[in-house]
């Protein structure tokens, strides 16, 4: 978690950084700093340097207008924070005692405790609580006229994942970096590079990315690169170019990242099915490191996730079991990773993760390949973590997504899940030709059936009856079969955004314990699409309506019965049934966002969240 950015070169750094903060804010906002290298009275160098705590406006106002000085670099963070409480103390950037080093970092260094008594030990006074603090005293000590040197000296001594950025007075041209496990990205520019935690942060300035490997370090100055290795042997690399526009990071007209990525799934969907569903139906996932008859041959798959992704992840079992008949576990990563692994030589393991970062969810997939299973990620993000830890990997192409609360990317990879089962399917021959023929062309359609959607009234519908019910203290989510993944992911979406208890269960359950909360008005969302299960699900509305509760559900457009049963109803567009994951999650999506809005929430920003999850 955290966001960390540094700029050299010949413009002015602070409003690049500033500005790149901004678009890192996404992974952590509880506190800010920005470190400038300008000179002294005595015509050095000095870092000017300013922390807040709060999220970036205030860094913004205390930062004030620029002091007319030069800076020959900067560095920036935004954090979350892991070790120290949220105090100005412990926001970075931290420096070494004569404040001629400066730090900021990414992740944990699990020993820093041992690291921090010897350096106490040595004379040093700390001046916050956080493991990152150790960095500017370690590089201060091993510092002989080589920032690249010293860094290089020190990471063999740190324990943990991380990623820093590091300068020093006496190299006004020269920032270093280095990471293990934790996300860290070059950006070259024209007679400038960035360093920075995602690609989004630069992405404006240029597309010309370079990606480091663990334990590398990096030197860079207005006009060169050097990468070194533990050894301090030297590393060639050229940059590849990123597709990702540049807006996708501006708002783009709507008041929430939010709100613009639930109004992107339409495209979402549309550009994860791609070149990969041909006009004739059939479907090319190459990038999975299986051929066809690897893929035929599997015969266990465990989809290994957290969050939202864990929750297409059970949406996805439903997919694979029913399409193509086999066996699906899904579990959440932070489980996995220390259970008993079983996963072995001819099982396939999915790792789904958005961002390709999730610590747990990367763990998770390493255990599994340890095992010898065949691990794919599923993820949003090329070059991601995950990309390198897999034997292949599927993309979903849902675009940059900032909004912490997760829409289009979950969507995305729902759909990417389908793909794989209908190719499973017909590899297999558990489906019918014209059975998948006609599965494909209902995975074509949804994107416009979202997009129609999107673009009627039924949004404003969701958000009038969002402002009926924002005020209640709690809400239970019910749903059966595909209808379950979908009552999880709707009520995490209210609890994230809305700070709003909310339970979700499947519905045959509801009568081993859950029923216990309800009580006179209590708001009780049902899934309630048409399916197989709809009948069932109608007797569960029969159960909480006996026992007072308010009923909004969702439901099936045309359906006519659901009106006779529900205190409200959000309607869902019609496909078919174990598709409607796709469809019936977007009422809910906006639901959360649509009370979040009406009780005056930050749904970007929820409290205490990150949208990358970097540590365990
Ligand atoms: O990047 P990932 O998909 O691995 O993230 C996993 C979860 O942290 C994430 O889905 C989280 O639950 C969402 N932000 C919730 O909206």
């Amino acid at each position: 978690m955290c966001g960390i950015i540094g700029y050299v070169g010949t413009r002015s750094p602070r409003s690049l950084i500033l500005d790149g903060l901004g678009r890192l804010e996404y992974r952590g906002y509880d506190s800010a700093g920005l470190a400038l290298l300008v000179g002294d009275d005595n015509g050095g160098r000095r870092f000017a340097t300013t922390r807040t705590v709060g999220n970036l406006e205030r860094l913004l106002e205390a930062a004030g207008a620029d002091d007319g000085a030069h800076a020959a670099l900067g560095l920036g963070h935004t954090r979350w924070a892991t070790h120290g409480r949220v105090t100005q103390e412990n926001a970075h950037p931290h420096a070494s005692a004569d404040e001629r080093v400066v730090v900021v970092m990414n992740g944990i260094i699990e020993n820093y405790q041992r690291l921090r008594s010897e350096l106490q030990g040595q004379g040093v006074v700390f001046r916050s609580e956080t493991d990152a603090e150790v960095l500017p005293h370690l590089i201060a000590r091993h510092y002989q006229g080589d920032l690249a040197e010293a860094v290089r000296e020190v990471l063999p001594l740190l324990g943990g994942h991380f990623a820093f950025v590091v300068a020093h007075a006496d190299e006004p041209e020269r920032l270093v970096a280095a990471r293990r496990e934790c996300p860290l990205v070059v950006g070259v520019g024209e007679g400038e590079h960035f360093v920075a935690s995602a690609i989004p942060a630069f992405l404006r300035e240029t597309r010309e990315v370079m990606t480091l490997e663990d334990d590398e370090v990096v030197s860079v100055t207005s006009h060169g690169m050097q990468i070194f290795d533990a050894h301090g042997g030297r590393s060639e690399r050229a940059p590849h170019t990123v597709e990702w526009d540049a807006d996708s990071a501006e708002k783009s007209g709507y008041p929430t990242f939010m709100l613009k990525e639930i109004h992107e799934q339409p495209s979402a969907l549309w550009d994860t099915l791609g070149d990969r569903l041909r006009p004739d139906g059939s479907i090319e996932l190459d990038g999975l490191g299986l051929d066809e008859a690897a893929l035929a041959r599997v015969e266990r798959i465990h989809i290994v996730a957290c969050g939202t992704s864990y929750h297409a992840g059970l949406v996805g079992r439903y997919l694979i079991e029913d399409w193509a008949r086999v066996p699906v576990n899904v579990e959440v990563a932070s489980e996995y990773r220390y259970r008993t692994c079983l996963a072995g030589p001819g099982d396939l393991v999915l790792g789904v993760t958005q961002s390709g970062e999730t610590a747990d969810t990367l763990a998770a997939m390493r255990v599994a390949r340890e095992r010898g299973a065949h691990v794919v990620a599923l993820t949003n993000v090329m070059g991601s973590q995950a990309t390198r830890d897999a034997d292949g990997v599927l993309y979903t192409r849902a675009g940059l997504e900032i909004g912490v609360a997760a829409t289009k990317t979950h969507t995305a990879q729902v759909m990417a899940l389908a793909l794989l089962a209908l190719t499973l399917g017909r590899l297999k021959w558990a489906i019918t030709e014209a059975g998948a023929l006609d599965l494909a062309d209902e995975l074509r359609r949804l994107p416009e059936v979202l997009e129609t959607y999107l673009a009627s009234s039924a949004p404003d519908d969701v958000g009038a009856v969002a402002r009926r019910y924002h005020d209640r203290p709690f809400f239970l989510y019910l749903g059966r079969h595909v209808g379950v993944p979908v009552c999880f992911e709707g009520a995490l979406k209210l609890k994230e955004i809305s700070y709003i208890p909310t339970e979700a269960y499947p519905a045959g359950e509801m009568k081993h314990g859950p029923i216990a909360l309800l009580e006179e008005g209590s708001p009780v969302v049902v899934v309630a699409t048409d399916g197989h299960v709809f009948d069932k699900v109608i007797s569960n509305i029969q159960e909480v309506r006996a026992r007072g509760a308010r009923v909004i559900a969702v439901a099936t457009e045309g359906n006519q019965e659901i009106a006779g049963h529900a205190d409200e109803v959000l309607w869902a567009p019609r496909v078919p049934a174990l598709l409607s994951p796709l469809t019936a999650v977007v009422p809910l999506q906006l639901f959360a966002y649509e009370v979040a809005q009406a009780l005056g929430l930050n749904v970007d920003q929820p409290r205490n969240l990150a949208k990358t999850v970097t540590v365990e």
